[in-house]
């Protein structure tokens, strides 16, 4: 599978309607689940994650994750996409809050949540989803789109499931 996973090409930054994501999602992801199968090394499957979800999410303009490096810091981790902020404090931003309460933060506009990090001005909406490992949040998956409200927790509740399966034996 050196082409990574088969699905038809669509121009990045295209925000297809709700119904064709998920589409595109659900044929995606049992691809995924296949390669990622017997993976336990965190960064292998980090890396081989962002590099999925950006082919199949392509409305989004940064995929990726970041690390919990010490109790109030996430460093960034392996992603695709214009450059992120290297470091964020736990206190701040969509990812912060997301690493602090263990819940998936789904930010239709930006511009209305209190702390919102800029790594790119371009951004408008995002979704943040904890990776949490042995009652540990330990990263977070964090997908950002130039479009307002280009999430939905259709898309949330699919990427939940597949961070479970794909961390269950996960060495950090
Ligand atoms: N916007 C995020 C920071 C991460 S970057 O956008 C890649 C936040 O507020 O957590």
């Amino acid at each position: 599978m050196s082409e990574g996973i088969l699905l038809p090409v669509v121009a990045r930054g295209t925000l297809l309607p709700l119904a064709e994501r998920l589409v595109r999602l659900d044929e995606a992801l049992p691809q995924i689940r296949a390669v990622m199968r017997g993976e336990t090394d965190a960064v292998a499957i980090e890396s081989t994650l962002a590099c999925l979800l950006w082919q199949t999410m392509v409305h989004v303009s940064w995929c990726g994750f970041y690390r919990r490096v010490d109790e109030r810091t996430l460093a960034v981790g392996p992603y695709q996409g214009t450059m992120g902020c290297l470091r964020i404090d736990l206190a701040r931003g969509v990812c912060g809050a997301c690493a602090r309460t263990a819940q998936i933060q789904l930010v239709p506009d930006v511009a209305l949540f209190p702390g919102h990090i800029a790594c790119d001005d371009a951004t408008r909406s995002e979704l943040v989803l904890p990776v949490v490992h042995q009652g540990r949040v330990e990263a977070v998956l964090d997908l950002d789109s130039m479009h307002h409200d280009a999430f939905t927790m259709d898309e949330a509740h699919r990427l939940e499931a597949l961070l479970g399966e794909a961390f269950a034996s996960a060495r950090f």
